[in-house]
């Protein structure tokens, strides 16, 4: 089983498992990361190995500062102006890689484009030390909920991987926000832990939605993030066998008869419920409930990236496309 190491006596033992080409579970601001040192190619084979991913879908890539950023990857004005603005923090931009930059193929799926990002906390520390760039997916077995605590990292991926750096709850709850710059444009990838708003005010326009040309971003796909429970979206009553995953004070109507009940948050705050999100349905889906009603979450600001995990959650579960 894994060890959990508190964050703060954790940065010795992560590096040495790094520098041997071994994976660590580390919190970020987002969701906690299962990572391994980027430039390793058995380092990222074992983040694949450890997922039971079934394909080598790309990954991101997590810096400790700009120039270690700027060696990776080839920086646009818009991309650029976005990294000062938000980074460190939930922003990961996709941009053309650098030849030569040291990067193993596998991070990439072998793509001459990138995922970047500079996280906050732990994270940036340890890479910092360690001086190369951490590849590192969300830390939970493919398909499944993102893990938001060491806990839950452990009671998944415990026993195939050795450390799990316990950095505490993520303060943010959901992935980070993924853009990709298109001929002085930008497009969403992946709704996540920055508002869209909050890009498109930094940047002075609108960000062009859905699925860029060529790759998409797995996390796209539409069953993903798949709790045990069935999910069912906008519910305005709930059934006697029911789980009820609510959102503000209006209750869908016989909530008191639901088989389990959390509140994503009463005050209807939507960074709050972004935060509670993940862990409230994996409390939930252990309940034994066959169903998770959720009420509905209005779609502003974090409202959007909460929705795309929630239908993400209900989608059907029988296709045959992978998952990250
Ligand atoms: O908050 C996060 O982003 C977390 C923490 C750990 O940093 N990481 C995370 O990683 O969510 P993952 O692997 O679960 O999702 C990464 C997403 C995938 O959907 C992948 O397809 C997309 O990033 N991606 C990676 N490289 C890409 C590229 N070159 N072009 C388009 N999408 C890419
Ligand atoms: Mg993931």
């Amino acid at each position: 089983m894994a060890e959990i190491l508190a964050a703060g006596e954790a940065l010795e033992r992560a590096l040495a498992l790094l520098q041997g080409g071994d994976v660590v579970a580390i919190p970020t601001e987002t969701v906690y990361g299962l990572a391994g040192d980027a430039t390793n190619g058995i380092g990222v084979a074992r983040i694949f190995e450890a997922k039971g991913r079934p394909r080598f879908n790309p990954l991101i890539a997590h810096v400790a500062d700009m120039a270690m950023a700027e060696r990776i990857a080839v920086f646009d004005p818009l991309s650029r102006k976005l990294a000062l603005a938000f980074w460190p923090g939930p922003l990961t931009l996709v941009l053309p890689q650098r030849p030569g930059n040291g990067i193993h193929p596998l991070v990439t799926a072998g793509l001459d484009t990138i995922a970047l990002r500079m996280p906050r906390g732990f994270g940036g520390d340890l890479i910092a030390k360690l001086g190369r760039p951490l590849a590192a997916p969300s830390a939970n077995s493919s398909g499944k909920i993102s893990a938001t605590t060491a806990q839950a990292v452990a009671a998944d991926l415990g026993a195939r991987i050795k450390l799990v750096v316990d950095g505490g709850a993520t303060p943010v709850g959901l992935e980070s926000t993924i853009v990709k710059a298109e001929d002085g444009r930008l497009r969403l990838l992946r709704p996540g832990g920055i508002a869209a708003g909050e890009i498109e005010t930094q940047i002075g326009m609108e960000m062009l939605r859905g699925g860029a040309a060529g790759v998409e971003a797995p996390g796209m796909l539409a069953s993903h993030y798949a709790p045990g429970a069935a999910v069912r979206l906008n519910a305005g009553t709930v059934g006697k066998d029911e789980a009820l995953l609510a959102f503000g004070s209006q209750r869908a109507e016989g909530w008191h008869h639901a088989a389990a009940f959390l509140n994503l948050s009463e005050t209807g705050d939507l960074r709050e419920a972004a935060s509670n999100l993940f862990a409230y349905m994996q409390q939930l889906d252990r309940s034994g409930a066959p169903t998770i009603a959720v009420e509905k979450v209005p779609f502003e600001g974090l409202g959007e990236a909460i929705n795309d995990r929630l239908s993400r959650a209900a989608a059907p579960r029988d296709n045959t496309q992978p998952k990250t």
